[in-house]
Formats: structure tokens, C-alpha cells, sequence
């Protein structure tokens, strides 16, 4: 290592200025992942530069391109904020989503019976069954997943709750009881979508809805009322131009009181529905 480090700082936050719209925060927490040293060491020249601290050093460069290929920051670092706590991230789970806190938050604050039974289809990392679980410890949650690679990290994200249970089947087909809340934030890009060739670290059966965007939600809609309590609540993310085919999908299948909720950039992205 020939470089000081102020030079391999200063290189490394303009090749990441390249790729990323805060250089400087990921440079610190690629750091801190590559030494184990905290982030604030990151601006700091205050450690020994042993060969162990070498080998760190070079292990953040690795990093660095990796990042600059395009990988998204939580797939290196394995791990991203939701709602209030960390979760683990991994090339078989989505990273999880500001926007689809909207799910959590509603869930929330509509709903206050004390004991209330929730099915989380599609849980990925676990993000809305987990943050809801934490919250109502004496709620009951199911969340769900075709893939066994995501509920092995949703699991391991669930560490120390009790009142969630995961199940691998294929959204409602395997779910023999009924509940008083389903949520889920399907698949929802269309095969051909442009958008997809930018996300290309991202686990396909996680992004892609088939032709229209939107065969998952017809599937869960198609099948939810059988695993709903009287009066009980679907709730749904979908894509920003979505809201009208979702709610024509829901009156077909019988739901009413049919209500829309904008995301914090003002898109359409939620609907709930009651059975
Ligand atoms: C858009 S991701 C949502 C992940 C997580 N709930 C979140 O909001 O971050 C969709 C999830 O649905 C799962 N999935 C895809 N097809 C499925 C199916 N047929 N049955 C159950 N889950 C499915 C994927 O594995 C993925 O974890």
C-alpha cells in the first residue's frame, strides 16, 4: 500500500461520486464493514496501519468497485434500515423500501382492536411482518414467501419475537386459517419494463408481476376473501400507475369501502379494501 490514507479516502469519494448521491456516508460505512473499525474512523488516520489493516484496506477498495459496478450499498453491506430497526439483506430478499413503511404505519394507526391475527404475503426480509410484529407484541402474525433462501433471512431477522410464524407456500394456496389483516407488497413491474435493466442485483421473483404488472395482485385478490375474517382488511402496495387497475380487480372480486393513500413523493401506491 504506496497510497497514504488521505489519498485513498479522497480517491475513493470521487469514484463513488460517480454512482451515488451521499459519496461520503458510504464511503464510511464501506469502511467500517472492510475494518470493523466505527464509522467515524473512516475520517480519521488515528489507527495503526498494520498487515491486518492492510489487508482491511484492500478488502474496501473490493468494495468500492463493486459498489461502483452498480451493486446496490445494502447488498455489500447486507443490511438496511425499515421502520425502526436493521434489517438483513441478502441477493434473495428486496432491500426494503421507504414507501412501503405506508403499509406499517397504516396498519398501525387504523387498526387498534389489542388482538389482531395478520398475514404478511411475500415478507422478503420480513420488513412489514417483523416492524408490525415488534409493534403489537400481542398480535398474531403469519408471514409468507415461495422462496425458502428469503424466509431463512426473515427468520433470522425475527430473532427474539414470538409472534411471528413463517411459512413457504405460494401467496394464499397452503393457508388454511382466516385473518383479520392481509397485507402484502407484490411483484408489481411489467415483464418489459425499462426500468428492470436498473435493477439487476435485485432478485427477479421479487420485482417482476408478469405482462401487465399485475398478476400477483390479481392472484392474491382472487383468493384472499377466503383467508379474511368478516369485514377484514386487504392491504395492498402496487406500482404508481396501478391504483385503477387494482381497484377494478377488487370490485370484481366483491371488496368494497375501497380506499387510496399517496407515498411521501405523492404517488398512488397503497389501496385497502374490506371484504
Ligand atoms: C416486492 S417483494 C416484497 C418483499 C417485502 N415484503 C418488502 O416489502 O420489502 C415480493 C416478495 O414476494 C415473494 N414472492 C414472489 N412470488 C411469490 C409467490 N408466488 N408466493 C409467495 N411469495 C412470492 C418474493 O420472493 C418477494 O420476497
Amino acid at each position: 500500500m504506496n497510497r497514504s490514507l488521505d489519498e485513498l479516502r479522497q480517491e475513493a469519494i470521487k469514484k463513488l461520486e460517480k454512482i451515488s448521491g451521499d459519496p461520503l456516508r458510504e464511503y464510511m460505512e464501506l469502511f467500517s464493514l472492510a475494518t470493523g473499525l466505527s464509522k467515524t474512523h473512516a475520517l480519521t488516520n488515528f489507527f495503526e496501519v498494520n498487515s491486518k489493516r492492510i489487508e482491511d484496506l484492500r478488502l474496501l477498495e473490493t468494495y468500492i468497485s463493486q459498489r461502483c459496478t452498480g451493486v446496490p450499498l445494502p447488498y455489500i453491506t447486507g443490511i438496511e434500515g425499515f421502520w425502526k430497526k436493521e434489517f438483513r439483506v441478502t441477493a434473495d430478499t428486496l432491500i426494503p423500501r421507504p414507501e412501503t413503511e405506508l403499509l406499517v404505519e397504516l396498519i398501525l394507526s387504523e387498526n387498534k382492536s389489542k388482538c389482531l391475527k395478520v398475514l404478511d404475503l411475500g415478507t422478503g426480509t420480513g420488513a412489514i411482518g417483523i416492524s408490525i410484529a415488534e409493534e403489537r407484541p400481542n398480535w398474531k402474525i403469519t408471514a409468507t414467501d415461495i422462496s425458502l433462501f428469503a424466509l431463512r433471512t426473515a427468520k433470522i431477522n425475527s430473532r427474539g419475537l414470538k409472534n411471528i410464524n413463517f411459512v413457504q407456500c405460494f401467496w394464499l394456496n397452503s393457508i388454511g386459517t382466516s385473518f383479520d389483516i392481509i397485507v402484502s407488497n407484490p411483484p408489481y413491474i411489467c415483464d418489459n419494463d425499462p426500468h428492470l435493466k436498473y435493477l439487476r442485483y435485485e432478485p427477479r421473483l421479487a420485482l417482476e408481476g408478469g405482462r401487465d404488472g399485475l398478476g400477483p395482485a390479481r392472484e392474491i385478490i382472487k383468493t384472499a376473501k377466503k383467508n379474511l375474517v368478516d369485514k377484514g382488511r386487504l392491504y395492498l402496495e402496487h406500482g404508481y400507475d396501478q391504483k385503477d387497475d387494482v381497484t377494478q380487480i377488487l370490485r370484481q372480486s366483491d371488496f368494497c369501502t375501497i380506499k387510496s393513500y399517496k407515498d411521501f413523493a405523492g404517488h398512488d401506491r397503497v389501496i385497502k379494501a374490506h371484504s
